[in-house]
């Protein structure tokens, strides 16, 4: 097993517990993890030495909200919103469409696409949905196809009642045999709790019968209006996606159950809604993560630097808070204790920016910072 020594960093983020930020430093992997890491003067010896020229390293990206396993194009649809017309939860049905007429290989070979998107962007860790495909053999298709990428994997059957259902129908096959065939593919369950999509009662049906069947809970809460879902997800534990609108008592309830808020500011940008209030959640001691939401209808980016930029420029988060949530925070969603950070002991996933500091990211926006 050989160490590789990576110094010079004029920047590294760690979020260490005692030293999160350090200029002029360098760290050690071993085995695929940090072993060291501290100031470039003092790093001890290792087999391959990467100098990165005064660079700033960061923790990979971890995006904790994806829908990945999709076919088909819905520009169309985009561009009739930046015209006019408004978001609808019922667009996810052209992508069910698309979804269910294309082979596993070219599902396979779209999500393979986005993730070499990702990854040329610092994302090194990547949650995926299902959710276009509304039957039993198309979920559990889509979540197999997940699962060849990710260990992060989500059943979203309950996405939408496909045009052929009808709501209490479709709920009993999501909780029944659907669950059953997309359980050992899936490490979460998730719901649209929303107007056009699945009310109180049935998105905790969807959850808790998920929970039976050994999943992990998630929610796309309160996107499109105000709703149930954030109370929802505090009663169960679940991370709460979207939180786009939010009463105080929402706020409150994120705040004392200690649930994270996923906010996903491409969906506010591709839509044209107003932004979440991160600087209210963050205030009120809410723990955030943000992710893309990357999906062909509501918000079509792969690009965790650009999530940040808009969470700095329009959501009060500074660029240090909007960081940790785009690392950190996404693997605290995640429940994962190994990624979001670099600290002794974490997944050696760092990313190395093509600028001084981390600020760079949302300093200049759209420009390509990643070096690998
Ligand atoms: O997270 N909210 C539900 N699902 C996706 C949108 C899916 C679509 O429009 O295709 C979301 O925004
Ligand atoms: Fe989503």
């Amino acid at each position: 097993m050989t160490t590789l020594l990576v110094t010079n960093i004029g920047e590294l983020v760690t979020w260490d517990d005692e030293r999160p930020m350090l200029n002029d430093a360098a760290f050690i992997v071993d085995g695929g993890k940090i072993s060291w890491f501290g100031q470039r003067i003092d790093a001890p010896d290792a087999d391959a030495v990467r100098d990165v020229g005064g660079a700033a390293v960061i923790p990979g990206f971890v995006d904790s909200h994806t829908h990945l396993v999709f076919a088909g194009d819905r520009s169309a649809e985009f561009e009739a919103r930046m015209t006019g017309a408004a978001y609808e939860a019922g667009g996810i049905r052209t992508t069910v469409a698309a979804t269910r007429a294309a082979t596993d290989e070219q599902l396979a070979a779209g999500v393979a696409r986005h993730l070499t998107e990702m990854g040329a962007q610092g994302t090194t860790t990547v949650e995926i949905k299902s959710g276009y495909g509304l039957t039993v053999h198309d979920e559990a298709r889509s979540l197999a196809i997940a699962k060849q990428f990710t260990d992060e994997t989500t059943f979203l059957g309950a996405h939408v009642v496909p045009h052929e259902s009808e709501v209490a129908a479709y709920v009993e096959l999501v909780t029944g045999e659907m669950l059953e065939r997309c359980a050992p593919y899936a490490r979460w369950i998730d719901v649209f709790c929303e107007d056009g999509a699945f009310g109180a009662d049935e998105s905790r049906t969807v959850l808790e019968a998920g929970i039976a069947a050994g999943l992990l809970p998630r929610i796309h809460a309160n996107q499109l209006g105000p709703g149930p879902g954030v109370q929802l997800a505090a009663d169960l534990g679940a991370s709460a996606d979207h939180c786009t609108y939010l009463s105080d008592a929402d706020v409150d309830a994120l705040a004392s159950s200690g649930v994270v808020a996923g906010l996903l500011p491409g969906v506010e940008f591709s839509t044209r809604q107003p932004y979440p209030d991160a600087r209210q959640l963050i205030d009120a001691g809410v723990t955030i993560a943000l992710a893309t939401d990357c999906n062909p209808g509501s918000s079509y980016t792969s690009s965790m630097p650009f999530c940040i930029a808009v969470a700095v420029r329009d959501m009060g988060m500074s660029p240090r808070e909007a960081l940790w949530s785009a690392t950190k925070g996404g693997a605290v969603s995640l429940r994962l204790d190994a990624v979001g950070h670099l600290a002794v002991g974490a997944k050696a996933d760092f990313t190395v920016l093509n600028a001084p500091s981390y600020v760079h990211l949302a300093y200049r926006p759209g420009v390509p910072l990643v070096v690998g």
